[in-house]
């Protein structure tokens, strides 16, 4: 079992326990921090046949009333009809400022539920339990919630840090491959900004075999990260490294193409633009793109260079006529390079091409 703090509002942090069987007894864990509380359990369909009962039933054990409300798994959920169904259902369940929210599921519950809490009622507590390798990895630590617009993926949103997460390993042996690989890409993701350790875990590809140790690094390597700029005002924009091309990818598959398949091509992208840019040697990207592959991930897109700049316009990356992009330099060193957009197309052009071998 491994606790990590995390810190959060200027001081006050929470806990990440990663331990398995911990969802089983989430409602000892957060009995102490939601006393008294009714807690609105926000799952979506998948997650629900598999995890709410557990989940209720530890929380009514440890004395909290309970309910719950599931949405159609997917990305094409996360939006502003969902949340607005999401608040209309805590208000119906009569929520009220003392009590709280659980997010059990993956990304999209995450980032909806954690959205959802953070403006009910102007806000209250809420705890997340993740059950995808993503959710582990990234999604459920630092506090990002956010539902997507039609302009593009996020870009309505909050940051609202848990009062807890609850992470159980144990949950990856009900993903498919499919959803595990998905995740993976997260993990490669921090295992080229965290360095040799991480990424020598990744990078053969074998992440059932590892995921315990991978997930207590790829959070210990957030954790850090988020305790430096909670507000990505600088430090955390690295988190991003992958994700300019890989939300325009999203964006133009109508969501089809899931998260972490995107934001691996997204990192092929970037990391053969870094190599033909003189910023990053052959070797490194051939690692690179060998551990994603590795993963059962994609590292190239069919899609243009200009409709990949055109659908990144929207991004938060973006601040006026400059974008932020995330360079890798080498394994274990990323850095941010701050582009006019008019330089995007030609930056995506360069990272389009497969490399020589
Ligand atoms: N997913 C990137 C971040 O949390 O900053």
């Amino acid at each position: 079992m491994a606790v990590i703090q995390v810190s959060a509002g200027g001081g006050k942090g929470y806990d990440v326990t990663v331990e398995r069987g911990s969802l089983n007894r989430c409602g000892e864990l957060l009995a102490p921090l939601f006393p008294g509380s009714k807690i609105a359990v926000i799952t979506d369909t998948n997650v629900a046949r598999v995890y709410l009962e557990d989940v209720q039933s530890s929380l009514e054990q440890a004395g909290f009333e309970t309910c719950s409300y599931a949405f159609a798994a997917g990305e094409k959920s996360k939006n502003l009809s969902t949340l607005s169904n999401i608040l209309e259902f805590l208000a119906d369940s009569g929520l009220t400022r003392t009590d709280a929210i659980v997010a059990l599921g993956g990304g999209v519950v995450g980032d909806i539920a954690g959205f959802a809490a953070g403006c009910y009622l102007r806000g209250i507590k809420y705890a997340q339990i993740p059950t995808t390798l993503l959710a582990f990895v990234d999604s459920a630590v630092g506090g990002k919630t956010a539902v997507d617009l039609r302009a593009g993926k996020n870009l309505a949103g909050l940051f609202n840090p848990p009062s807890a997460v609850v992470a159980d390993p144990g949950c990856l042996d009900t993903l498919s491959d499919e959803i595990l690989s998905d995740g993976a890409a997260e993990a490669v993701k921090t295992g080229i900004l965290d360095g040799e350790v991480l990424f020598s875990l990744v990078e053969k590809g074998e992440i059932r075999q590892n995921a315990e140790k991978i997930i207590e690094l790829c959070i210990l390597y957030k954790a850090k990260i988020v305790g430096m700029d909670e507000f990505e005002r600088g430090l955390r924009k690295l988190l991003n490294l992958g994700h300019t091309v890989g939300h325009a990818i999203e964006k133009l598959s109508g969501y089809k193409i899931p998260h972490g398949q995107s934001v691996a091509m997204g990192i092929g992208v970037i990391t053969r633009a870094a190599v033909r840019l003189g910023m990053c040697p052959h070797s490194d990207c051939a690692r690179i793109i060998s551990a994603l592959s590795a993963c059962g991930l994609p590292t190239e897109t069919f899609y243009g260079a200009s409709e990949l700049a055109g659908a990144s316009l929207a991004d938060k990356k973006r601040s006026g006529s400059t974008i932020t992009l995330v360079m890798p330099r080498a394994i274990g060193n990323c850095e941010l390079l701050d582009i006019p957009v008019s330089d995007l197309q030609g930056i995506i052009e360069k990272g389009l091409c497969p490399m020589e071998e």
